[in-house]
């Protein structure tokens, strides 16, 4: 079986980890130091899921896809994923942190996937981590969270494929009854060092077509979802 941890060309994830060292690997200690407990405190079942769900649903994978997942922590997508593309897709999951993948990894040898490859990286330079085009794209939580989130939603961008899909989720401060709800969520906020005034899921609104915009748990959880267009006409600000 393979590892999690799979080779892609020069790129594996211990290859990645020491070249960032040198230079580019941004800081993320908070997610170090959380690694081991992200999956337990991070509300997930309650507030997180339903968003993962819809973002994943919302690329429409089919069976053979290759998956871009952009900051993909400890994993949590990966068993919704693996679903959808079957044992002919592939899913790369990049990560900052080694101590997420860590956890990631365990996950993936837990259940035996062998099409799943984890680089340790800064999305910012994803395209230096990463090759070939990809089916989909999948930011969840992190777009959010990645320090040149302009850049790494840029790369990305530029590994979709034409006509392939993108799906965002992220976080904003609740509304209406559920302001009731705002400590708790700045707290999460806070601890997860999001910047929620970025509004990340607009990124998908502006670049893609066909984008659909959920609005989920009291107005904490945004899902964008859209398809790249064939031809990307940029108009310079
Ligand atoms: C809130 S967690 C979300 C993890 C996962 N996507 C999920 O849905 O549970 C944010 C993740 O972004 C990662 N991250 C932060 N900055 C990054 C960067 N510059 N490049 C890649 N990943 C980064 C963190 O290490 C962390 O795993």
């Amino acid at each position: 079986m393979q590892s999690a941890f799979a080779i892609q060309g020069a790129h594996t994830c211990r290859s990645a980890r020491h070249a960032g060292r040198m230079k580019t690997m941004p800081r993320v200690p908070r997610y170090r130091w959380g690694a081991r407990v992200y999956d337990l405190l991070s509300m997930e079942r309650w507030v997180y899921r339903p968003g993962r769900c819809a973002a994943i649903d919302g690329l429409g994978l089919t069976a053979g896809a290759r998956v871009l997942d952009v900051g993909c922590g400890t994993g949590l997508n990966l068993q919704y994923l693996v679903a959808a593309i079957g044992a002919a897709g592939e899913v790369v999951g990049v990560d900052a942190s080694g101590a997420m993948l860590r956890q990631a990894h365990r996950r993936v040898d837990r259940n035996e996937w062998s099409n799943v490859t984890l680089i340790q990286g800064d999305a910012a330079l994803l395209d230096t981590l990463v090759t070939g085009a990809f089916d989909a794209v999948l930011f969840t939580y992190s777009l959010s969270v990645i320090g040149d989130w302009r850049e790494a939603w840029e790369r990305a961008w530029t590994l979709l494929r034409s006509g392939g899909r993108v799906a965002v989720v992220d976080t904003s401060l609740p509304v209406g009854r559920w302001r009731l709800m705002s400590p708790l969520a700045r707290l999460a906020l806070f601890s997860g060092g999001v910047d929620a005034s970025r509004q990340v899921w607009q990124q998908v609104l502006s670049d893609a077509q066909q984008t659909t915009h959920q609005v989920l748990t009291g107005g904490h959880v945004h899902v964008a979802t859209g398809t790249k267009p064939s031809m990307t006409v940029r108009v310079a600000r």
